[in-house]
């Protein structure tokens, strides 16, 4: 395309939009379970070290490559690699995986979006029972809920990026913020509220095995949009004098700081509005946990506020969790269409109107393959299991390539970019980053440990998953 390249208007926007892809669904139901089903305290703390430690690293590579470069994934291998086929295939997964990672978080958007529209239109005591899940998301209203959130999206990415992405974040992010503490507040003075705070936060060492290890790790390398090319793009609308250690700090401090706050609401909510609650029945899956376990709750709160309070507690809920993915699945989605704009010299809007197709198409195989078209739901099976299309996205994009991808990255930074060049480039409009402890740690982690961590999580999931 002609023209200047797109820009984030300000520092905070960037921040903002960054945070905005960051804090998703795994922040605010995947995270607290994991930590207080996992050894609360011990849980969090090491979940801490792994985002300093491990992710935040790998974010410094990627917003680097694609500040440096100023292209989209594909274009930033292909030039930081000055034209390499053997850094191409790696350019290519990095746009690949995010829009197929776009595919099954829109599903799941749209299942979110269903319930906060019928929670708000009075219908939570249908939303509780728990056969409603398996039946409305076989339902054709699923399709209609789909317009919906493209149509969102749509509106979002074509106004750009500043105008655009950054806008639609400076506007949500906040309003998530306030909602948020609004609803851990409210929670905390329920009754039986401290029940949850105990079960969340009491450490428990003995609890951290191995697979707890590994699933922290990937928890906090999924909740920080690492190894899918959206780092690398949004990096490359950030100002050539911009601070990108400081910036990527702060994503992860709020990214960590909202895990940690939801925490602080869902597990009160859980055993104050249903004193009965059996920890050991909580959902192990974020996806259960929203759509079954957590309607339940809500009704639950009825006795004390009624229905009306219940459902506005609940629509609250499903808002502020709306919110969260549609700031992730604009941040997955500009990915390749970015990347179509550049290396097809296409304007924005054909770009997504085009990739928007492909979205609808692959989203409509998934839709149906919860039951209501068999080719979809028995699609292939692998390890003894029948999967299903959606299941094969989540298995092969989300499971096993985002680790390969955040060790392609690392090992392409320190080996073919070169480290000099890495750490100049972080340098840049960042004096107190330059000749850092931190520095030397970034530069030395990211040519060593953690690619080496990243490959063994990638081989074992390989191993464990498909034989
Ligand atoms: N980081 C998001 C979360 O924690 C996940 C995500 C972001 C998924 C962007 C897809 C795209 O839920």
């Amino acid at each position: 395309m002609s023209g200047a390249r797109e820009q984030f208007g300000s520092r905070i926007g960037f921040i903002l939009a960054a945070a905005g892809s960051a804090v998703g669904i795994g922040n605010l139901v995947g995270f607290p379970v994991g930590a207080a089903k996992n050894g609360g305290g011990a849980f969090l703390v090491m979940y801490a070290i792994f985002v300093f430690a491990i992710c935040l690293p790998v974010m410094l590579a990627e917003m680097s490559v694609g500040r440096t470069a100023r292209k989209d994934p594909l274009g930033a291998y292909r030039k930081l690699s000055n034209d390499s086929t053997r850094w191409k295939t790696a350019g290519w997964l990095s746009i690949v995986t995010p829009f197929m990672i776009a595919v099954f978080y829109l599903i799941i958007t749209i299942w979110i979006f269903g319930y906060l529209f019928e929670a708000a239109t009075g219908n939570l005591a249908a939303l509780a029972n728990p056969e409603t899940f398996g039946t409305f998301i076989n339902s054709p209203a699923v399709f209609a809920y789909m317009a919906a959130v493209l149509g969102i999206v749509y509106l979002i990415l074509q106004g750009g990026v500043k105008q655009g992405i950054e806008k639609a974040a400076k506007l949500l992010m906040p309003a998530l913020f306030i909602m948020l503490l609004v609803l851990v507040v409210f929670v905390l003075f329920q009754d039986n509220a401290m029940a949850g705070v105990k079960f969340y936060l009491i450490p428990d060492v003995s609890k951290i095995t191995a697979s707890v290890v590994n699933g922290a790790l990937s928890q906090a390398f999924f909740s920080l949009s690492l190894g899918m090319g959206i780092m690398i793009t949004y990096g490359s609308y950030i100002d050539s004098r911009a601070d990108v250690p400081g910036s990527a700090k702060l994503v992860a401090l709020t990214d960590t700081a909202v895990a940690f706050t939801a925490g602080l609401m869902i597990l009160p909510a859980i055993f104050s509005f249903n004193p009965e609650t059996n920890p050991a029945e909580l959902s192990e899956s974020s996806i259960g946990m929203i759509f079954s376990y957590l309607p339940q709750i809500f009704l639950a709160l009825q006795s004390g506020i009624g229905y009306v309070g219940a459902s506005i507690v609940a629509t609250a809920f499903f808002l502020l969790v709306f919110f969260a993915a549609i700031t992730s699945l604009v941040s997955i989605f500009e990915v390749p269409v970015a990347a179509l704009m550049e290396e097809k010299c296409i304007g924005r809007k054909p770009a997504l109107l085009l990739l928007g197709v492909i979205l609808v198409v692959l989203a409509s195989f998934c839709a149906v393959s919860f039951g209501s078209n068999e080719f979809f739901t028995s699609f292939t099976s692998y390890a003894g299991q029948p999967k299903s299309f959606f299941d094969v996205i989540y298995d092969v994009f989300y499971d096993t390539i985002l680790p390969l991808n955040g060790f392609l990255i690392c090992v392409f930074v320190s080996y073919r970019w070169k480290r000099a060049n890495f750490n100049a480039a972080l340098d840049q409009g960042a004096p107190s980053y330059k000749g850092s402890l931190f520095e030397r740690y970034v530069d030395w982690s990211v040519g060593t440990i953690i690619p080496a961590i990243l490959l063994v999580i990638f081989a074992n999931t390989v191993a464990l998953k498909y034989f």
